[in-house]
């Protein structure tokens, strides 16, 4: 999906699942600061670990960008809810977590957006493909194999999940808003909205339980 591999982001995935995996929730928790302690204390036990490392994993994959300690990487969100790095505005980060994997992604080109999902039973597929996916999508999801459909949708939610965190809208920036897909000279990625941009999208590996996604708004489209 890249168009040009040389400028894809840093991205680190952390299996927290993996055993001997990272250095442990007590070490990760002393990299955190005391606003994100508490809001990990206020956490489900099920959500907390992974979610504590992913906060650890960004500041130690930042803090050589910083040129700084992790513990001292200075972390805040912007109004939509971005993680931003205060200090160090050219250093785009994005980060992602779900049921037994975290991901951090880095760059240092423009805004980027990580997104991984657990591969998991979904009760009712074709009522999260009709929410999930525009009409030209769901036209190839009806195309799907029976035994593919779970992981295509989990997959194609990742990179629509990342692009959207790449743009810094989040979900508000609506899943239906746009149609991805790819071909082997690039992403293409169809709406309004985003068809003044020039985007790069590239799945992540993540081993057999989770899919894993990253984009990058590479600017604006020059005329040609
Ligand atoms: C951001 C969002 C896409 C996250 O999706 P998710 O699957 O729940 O969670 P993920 O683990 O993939 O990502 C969470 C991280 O995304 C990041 N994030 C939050 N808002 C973001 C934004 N606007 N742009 C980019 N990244 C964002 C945060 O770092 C967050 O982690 P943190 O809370 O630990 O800092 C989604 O929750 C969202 O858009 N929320 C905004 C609220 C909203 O629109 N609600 C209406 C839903 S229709």
């Amino acid at each position: 999906m890249a168009d040009d591999p040389s400028d894809a982001p840093a991205v680190h995935l952390d299996l927290v699942d993996a055993p001997g995996r990272g250095p442990g929730p007590e070490r990760d928790r002393e990299l955190l600061g005391p606003d994100e302690r508490a809001r990990a204390d206020r956490m489900p036990p099920s959500v907390r670990e992974v979610w504590i490392r992913s906060r650890a994993l960004l500041r130690t994959t930042v803090a050589p960008y910083l040129g700084c300690a992790a513990p001292e990487v200075r972390l805040a969100r912007d109004g939509r809810g971005r993680p931003v790095l205060p200090d160090a505005p050219a250093v785009h980060v994005s980060l992602a977590h779900t049921a037994g994997c975290c991901a951090v992604a880095v760059s240092t080109a423009g805004p980027v957006g990580v997104d991984v999902e657990r591969v998991r039973p979904l009760s009712l597929p074709d009522g999260l493909a009709r929410r999930l996916l525009t009409p030209g999508e769901l036209a190839e999801w009806d195309g799907v194999e029976a035994a593919e459909r779970t992981r295509w949708l989990l997959r194609r939610w990742t990179w629509k999940e990342a692009l959207l965190k790449a743009e810094g809208t989040g979900l508000r920036g609506g899943l239906h808003s746009f149609d991805l897909g790819w071909t082997p000279a690039g992403p293409w990625v169809r709406s309004a909205r985003h068809r003044s941009r020039r985007w790069w999208v590239a799945e992540v590996p993540a081993g057999p339980l989770h899919v894993a996604a990253v984009a990058r708004d590479r600017g604006m489209r020059t005329a040609s």
